[in-house]
């Protein structure tokens, strides 16, 4: 299946350099061509108008890093799924693990936002993935299994849903799991989606944590990995399209 390549941005870049950065990668898919992947960035929310402008009619999708479960309403600071949509997104990150941990989202919640994302018309990127200390304690598996059934709503699908397995302890750190333990959750998630839907074979399952122009075919190669979700080596429209351009296809 067509790979896709996401680029978390997280809380980095000014107008400027989100602007550059767009534009950067728009005139290497005009240059370059088809790199054999699909292209979505995901800057922050306040991004999202600007980056949009320049990604528009061009292959790269836009994407959002959260949103609310609610439509509207009295929420500050918050941004609903509907907003996304209107601002040009297709995509939405949620229960990503700095979320998780920064912002207190359990599993529940995260259903609700991929829910709501659904509800208007957004693909939701579900995130999940082990601790460090769930890894050396042989917990890794029950983690994602426990995380897989609690975090996706009803009626997922192949067009409204992505899973991205990324391991905590590999989230911009510069270490990546052995491409067998990647293979192994990979293949675990796939078959743990059966219980969700008839379209499990068609989920795109991306792999995330310091994913690189160095590391990336090697990953991309394995099975049941669709993708990669990008968070540093997302920020420079070079390493970014090398990644792109390392899908196996
Ligand atoms: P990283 O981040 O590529 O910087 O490790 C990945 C992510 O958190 O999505």
């Amino acid at each position: 299946m067509r790979a896709l390549i996401a680029g978390n941005w997280k809380m980095n870049t000014l107008r400027r350099d989100a602007e550059a950065l767009a534009l950067a990668l728009v005139d290497l898919c005009r240059n370059e061509g088809d790199p054999g992947a699909d292209l979505l960035v995901c800057p922050p929310a306040i991004m999202l108008q600007a980056v949009g402008a320049i990604t528009q009619g061009t292959p790269v999708a836009l994407g959002a890093q959260d949103c609310h479960t609610a439509e509207s309403g009295a929420h500050t600071g918050d941004i609903s799924a509907a907003m996304l949509a209107d601002s040009g997104c297709s995509h939405v990150i949620v229960g990503h693990s700095e979320r998780r941990a920064n912002h207190g989202e359990n599993n529940a919640m995260v259903k609700n936002k991929a829910a709501a994302a659904h509800g208007k018309g957004l693909t939701s990127i579900i995130c999940v993935g082990e601790t460090l200390d769930q890894r050396d304690g042989g917990e890794t598996l029950a983690v994602i299994t426990d995380q897989i059934a609690g975090s996706l709503p009803q009626q997922v699908t192949a067009a409204n849903s992505v899973i991205a397995y990324e391991p905590v302890w590999a989230i911009g750190t510069g270490r990546t799991p052995t491409i067998q333990q990647i293979a192994e959750v990979h293949d675990h998630i796939r078959s743990l989606l059966t219980k969700h839907t008839a379209d499990s074979a068609a989920i795109r399952l991306l792999y995330g944590g310091s994913v690189n122009p160095g590391n990336a075919e090697e990953i991309l190669a394995i099975e049941n990995v669709n993708g990669g979700l990008v968070g540093g080596a997302s920020l420079k429209a070079e390493d970014f399209w090398a990644i792109c351009g390392s899908s196996a296809q």
